[in-house]
């Protein structure tokens, strides 16, 4: 297993305006981040410590706002892992890394959210990590659904640059670094930040790297 590179996509419309889920674009802002990122990628990401090309992949979720994240990550022809030529940084997109979705909540920002369904922002309160939302989904419904993905990941010869979300990222990272699962909701992922992830004997070593102020 090689190093995983972790990012939430930029900044968002709905993230500006603090509303949950939705399909929006990045703002202005998002949009810097996506040009910043790309230039920290390809220098180092896609190129060994001597300077050689190195084979990666670029996975994002099925949603806009990762995949315009992932727009500036050039991906040149290389001589990949079997002397084949292999486009690097070839863009794989999964419906499985799209976001917790929120069901009947999708769309509201959390205070719009205790005042429809009061009781719904309680029952999350108490239990945010069994907590389902009404039609959408719980942090246990990611697991499953990441499960694949991790095993995937896991599997990978080379190093993997994942575009993603905030509640999918609190569930990969745990994963990775060996935590209970419980404790996946309380992960930090915040913004304009790459997380690395290199593997150890015990679980991970981990960097942060903020692209973007
Ligand atoms: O607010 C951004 C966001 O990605 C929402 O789309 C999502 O519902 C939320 O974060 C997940 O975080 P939390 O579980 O803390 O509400």
């Amino acid at each position: 297993q090689r190093t995983i590179y972790l990012s939430r996509h930029g900044q968002s419309e709905y993230n500006r305006l603090g509303k949950l889920g939705g399909d929006s674009d990045l703002t202005k802002h998002g949009h810097d981040y996506a040009i910043e990122l790309g230039k920290w990628v390809e220098e180092n990401v896609m190129v060994h410590p001597d300077g050689t090309p190195r084979p990666a992949r670029l996975w994002t979720s099925s949603l806009l706002r990762t995949r315009q994240t992932a727009k500036h990550i050039p991906h040149p022809k290389i001589d990949g892992p079997n002397g084949q030529e292999w486009i690097n940084m070839r863009l794989k997109s999964f419906r499985n890394l799209d976001e917790i979705y929120a069901g009947v909540c999708d769309g509201l920002t959390n205070e719009e959210v205790i005042e429809q369904f009061p009781e719904e922002a309680a029952q999350r309160a108490k239990d945010k990590f069994r907590y389902r939302y009404p039609r959408g989904e719980s942090y246990t419904d990611l697991i499953a659904r990441l499960e694949p993905i991790a095993h995937e990941i896991e599997r990978l010869r080379e190093p993997v640059v994942i575009i993603a979300h905030q509640a999918i990222l609190r569930v990969l990272y745990a994963y990775f670094m060996g935590y209970p699962r419980e404790q996946c909701i309380g992960v930090s992922v915040p913004l304009n930040t790459v997380i690395q992830l290199t593997p150890t004997s015990f679980g991970c070593e981990e960097l942060r790297i903020r692209v973007l102020d």
